[in-house]
């Protein structure tokens, strides 16, 4: 830890030395910021990327590399479909009704983040501009131009063509930095309101804090606000993923959100859960032990041979394992750690599978339960059970370093979610066989409907073949979906 520090000092140096604009000596606009300090020269509003290419190039350049598209084994930068064979094929069941059965992509870096909401199916005409909050450096100057009308501003017609005129970037510089003093800032306000509710004062950061800070204003799970749109993190409560679900069946429904989404096939009210990575990591080791997001996704870069930079990089840290976790573990062999790793992300990701397929399956149930005229109460009591065993294992499922973040929480939540699922199977079976349903066939037409799913090749049509007529569609027309 001790070489971490220095490292961090050395990193000061850099950042002192690099900043040579000119010198505005405006006055400070942050109470605890340094009375007199070097500005760049750029003017507070500034959202162009390219805007701070010539000031900072080896920041730039580093940047730049986010285009750079390969894999990890279980994660990566290739734009790949989630419903690949070797990833979830059953997602198109279980986000049935909803945007994504219809298109759900892998992650990839951050300079394609503007291209890649523009061209996903699950954005339509009656999208809202808070799909456009995490991707875009035009956001923090129309919210203050709109205020709170931005949110649920409709996305195609008024926000991209306003980010457009603007001149808008894809995450980039000023997201994270005062443009002036290149101080890293908070520019998502549902941030800020998301630790206010937990009553952790955000006025006054540590420098360490802010590293994992400006990651946390979208790598986050999140929902819109009924009357607004507003985006909103759930976090009342804590970051776990029942603390989560306790804020979304009580504080949430108390103001008015129930439900992402009802699905198709059991007729439940779904949550679909987002990429929490800033939660995950918080109730993990590495979070509980104060390492920030850019300690191990930010590590120093060695550019012209010596000088050494904070790498804007920002990708799987499996790539740059030396600079990453040798600056911690350099008394590991890495080679092992790395094994270790993908261990973790071996036990997580079978888990996650045995998770989605008892959940799959529990939806089919409720699907007979209906259409066998079991009474609404039991039906009800199984769809809660359905939909807590999915928010269970979407909460994993949507994280994207696939169980490391958390190893331990991670399994803990899997588990919990095949309990939930197994719960609406053991009550339905106990009401189907009351009626009469021959079980094997039930069981025989769920394999059939997995089966035709995973072999249809066209990603667009998979979803079609979770209904059929001993399955059907249970609603017709699919919501607005958040990204
Ligand atoms: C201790 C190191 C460590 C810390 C701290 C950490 N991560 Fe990660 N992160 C990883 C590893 C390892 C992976 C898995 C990469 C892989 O599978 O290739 C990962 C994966 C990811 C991914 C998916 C990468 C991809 O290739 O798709 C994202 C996004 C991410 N982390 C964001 C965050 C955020 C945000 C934080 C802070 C809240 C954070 N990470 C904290 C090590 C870390
Ligand atoms: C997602 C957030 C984020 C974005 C986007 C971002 N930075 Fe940074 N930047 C950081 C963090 C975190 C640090 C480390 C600061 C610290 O530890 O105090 C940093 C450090 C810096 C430094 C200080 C010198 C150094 O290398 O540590 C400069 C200069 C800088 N960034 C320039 C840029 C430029 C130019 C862009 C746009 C091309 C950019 N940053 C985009 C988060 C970001
Ligand atoms: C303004 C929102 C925003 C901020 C701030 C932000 N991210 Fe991201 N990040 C995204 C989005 C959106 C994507 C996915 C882009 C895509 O797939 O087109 C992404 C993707 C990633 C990936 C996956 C890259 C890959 O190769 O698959 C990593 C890793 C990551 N972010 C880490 C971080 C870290 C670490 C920070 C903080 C230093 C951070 N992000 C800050 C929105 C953000
Ligand atoms: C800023 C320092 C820091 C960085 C960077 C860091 N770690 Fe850690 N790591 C820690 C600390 C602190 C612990 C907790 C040690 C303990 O409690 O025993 C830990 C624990 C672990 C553990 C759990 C202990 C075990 O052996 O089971 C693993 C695995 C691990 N780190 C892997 C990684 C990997 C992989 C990376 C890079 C992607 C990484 N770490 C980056 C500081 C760091």
């Amino acid at each position: 830890m001790k070489r971490f520090r220095y490292g961090a000092y050395l990193l000061l140096l850099t950042f002192v030395l690099i900043i040579t604009g000119c010198s505005n000596d405006g006055e400070s606009k942050k109470a605890n910021a340094a009375d007199s300090k070097e500005t760049t020269g750029l003017s507070a509003d500034e959202i162009s990327n390219e805007a701070f290419k010539d000031l900072f190039p080896l920041q730039y350049n580093s940047y730049m590399k986010n285009e750079k598209m390969e894999d990890t084994k279980y994660s990566g930068s290739v734009k790949r479909s989630k419903y690949d064979p070797d990833k979830e094929p059953l997602l198109p069941v279980l986000f049935n009704g909803y945007g994504f059965a219809t298109e759900y992509n892998e992650d990839r870096g951050h300079t394609y983040a503007l291209e890649d909401i523009k061209n996903v199916k699950r954005i339509t005409d009656k999208s809202v501009g808070s799909c456009y909050t995490c991707k875009s450096t035009a956001v923090p100057k129309m919210l203050e131009e709109m205020g709170d009308d931005y949110w649920g501003a409709n996305f195609n017609s008024e926000i991209w063509t306003k980010g457009e005129a603007m001149g808008h970037s894809p995450i980039g510089c000023s997201d994270c930095h005062d443009p002036e003093t290149m101080d890293l800032r908070i520019t998502r306000p549902s941030f800020t309101k998301g630790l206010e509710s937990q009553g952790i004062d955000v006025s006054n950061p540590t420098k360490n804090d802010m590293r994992s800070y400006v990651c946390g204003q979208c790598h986050v799970e999140y929902h819109f606000a009924a009357n607004n749109s507003e985006v909103t993190f759930p976090w009342a409560e804590g970051f776990k993923p029942e603390e989560m679900y306790e804020y979304y069946n009580t504080i949430a429904k108390e103001n008015g959100f129930e439900k992402d989404w009802v699905s198709n096939i059991s007729g439940a009210p779904m949550l679909k859960a987002q990429h929490p990575e800033y939660e995950t990591h918080a109730s993990g080791t590495h979070g509980k032990a104060n390492v920030s997001c850019a300690d191990c996704h930010m590590p120093f870069e060695r550019v012209d041979g010596k000088r050494k930079i904070t790498s804007h990089w920002w990708t799987s840290p499996l790539k740059t394992m030396d600079t990453s976790c040798g600056q911690c573990h350099g008394d590991r062999d890495l080679d092992k750690l790395k094994e270790r790793v993908l261990d973790i992300q071996e036990t997580n990701f079978s888990a996650l599978h045995e998770a989605q397929n008892i959940s799959t399956t529990a939806h089919y149930y409720v699907n007979k339960m209906i259409t066998s005229g079991v009474s609404q109460d039991k039906i009800t009591q199984a769809q809660e059970f359905v939909r807590k065993g999915q928010w269970f294992w979407d909460i994993v499922a949507a994280e994207n370093s696939v169980g490391f973040h958390n190893p331990q929480g991670s399994m803990d939540s899997l588990r919990e979610s095949t309990v939930q699922s197994n719960n609406a199977i053991r009550l339905a079976t106990e009401e189907l066989v009351k009626k009469g349903v021959d079980m094997n066939e039930l069981d025989q037409e769920i394999e059939k409907v997995k089966k035709a799913v995973q072999a249809e090749t066209d990603n667009f049509k998979k979803k079609e073949h979770a209904v059929n007529s001993y399955f059907p569609a249970q609603q017709p027309a699919a919501p607005a979906v958040k990204k």
